[in-house]
């Protein structure tokens, strides 16, 4: 029931979807000159799901927010916020969100996208839980889903080999303080913005140019190697940030789910936050970095596996485009 004591949001179910398809380091090896041991040794990723023809954002989004608001036992009429993270919209207009909306039946749902890449979720899930604070909205849900193969160019082997496509979705309710969403905190700096861009396809260089499409702009482009550095400091320091304001200590945290993004950066994170490595959940190796998608995603993989459970104190932690970097902690 929603009061007015209600102070913060609960995750109330979780869904998610991943492509058939799957492409595999082997895969690349005939693609690029790259190898499963480089790729292995250097991210941590064996294999990414990608999209069929078939298949697109908007057909993630949907069967994961289907599945999100069974395992809430909510109805869609419920739903008044849907809030879609993702950096690969179905269409420049109208919003991602706007067009699932009917397939998932949330016709009472206010719609919108967010662009904050890879940290999108958590950007999601902070919005979402301000509208639960101020008493405006009893259910909401949030969606991280990419179609990053879409974007992916396959003639770079810096980038291809590091994406893949998924959605999670999540329906929140409101809770009293003290469960669910227990601190998070988002952060942005825009003089790092071209570390990870598509600068193709937008209002700079339109789509519609034939000369863009040639230059290749309208993919995916990423200075890896100084993203990796930023990303580790970020990451690590937004966590300490959340915890210092809950008041919690990092060895309360039971489970830390990170952004998939590369093994090194998680694991460099995990030591600089004093985290054991087995609180630390990994499944970049199945999945990719799947960018606004990847935490729900390795979060619906704890649950399945055992290792998230009702009760456990959660600390997540994303970094992407932008750049962006948030931290949510959580008790499950
Ligand atoms: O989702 C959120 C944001 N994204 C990230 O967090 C990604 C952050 N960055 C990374 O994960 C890493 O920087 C990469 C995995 C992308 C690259 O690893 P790195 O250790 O930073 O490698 P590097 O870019 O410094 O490149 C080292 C060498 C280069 O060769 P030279 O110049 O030393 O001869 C690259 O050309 O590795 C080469 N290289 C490859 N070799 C084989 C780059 N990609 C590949 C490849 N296979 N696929």
């Amino acid at each position: 029931m929603h009061d007015q004591h209600t102070l913060t949001a609960r995750i109330a179910g979780l869904g998610t979807f991943l492509p058939e398809k799957i492409l595999t380091n082997k895969d690349f090896e005939r693609m690029v000159d790259t190898s499963d041991e480089w790729i292995m040794s250097r991210t941590g990723i064996r294999e990414r799901h990608v999209v069929g023809p078939e298949e697109s954002v908007a057909t993630l989004a949907i069967e994961a927010g289907r599945r999100a608001m069974a395992d809430a036992d909510v109805s869609p009429e419920e739903v008044e916020l849907l809030i879609l993270a993702t950096a690969t919209v179905e269409q420049p207009i109208p919003s991602t969100s706007a067009i699932i909306q009917p397939a998932l039946g949330v016709k009472n749902a206010t719609c919108f996208d967010i662009a904050a890449a890879c940290s999108g979720f958590l950007y999601g899930l902070h919005i979402a839980r301000q509208f639960m604070v101020t008493g405006e909205v009893k259910t909401a849900m949030v969606i991280g889903a990419e179609t990053l193969s879409r974007y992916t160019d396959y003639t770079d082997r810096a980038t291809c080999i590091l994406f893949g496509d998924g959605a999670g979705a999540v329906v929140l309710k409101p809770a009293p303080s003290g469960e669910g969403i227990l601190r998070s905190a988002l952060h942005t700096d825009g003089t790092y913005a071209d570390f990870i861009q598509m600068p193709g396809g937008g209002s700079k260089y339109p789509p519609n140019v034939k000369e863009h499409i040639d230059a290749r702009l309208p993919f995916i482009k990423m200075r890896g190697n100084e993203t990796f550095k930023v990303a580790v400091r970020a990451i690590t320091e937004v966590c300490q940030e959340v915890l210092v304001a809950a008041d919690v200590r990092v060895e309360q945290v039971d489970l830390f789910i990170p952004h998939q993004a590369n093994l090194r950066i998680i694991s460099a994170v995990g030591d600089r936050l004093g985290i054991a490595p087995e609180k630390v959940y990994l499944n970049l190796e199945r999945v990719g970095n799947t960018s606004s998608a990847s935490i729900p995603l390795a979060m619906q993989e704890a649950i399945d596996r055992g290792v998230l459970k009702r009760g456990n104190l959660v600390l997540m932690g994303a970094f992407g485009g932008g750049l962006t970097w948030a931290a949510t902690l959580l008790r499950w």
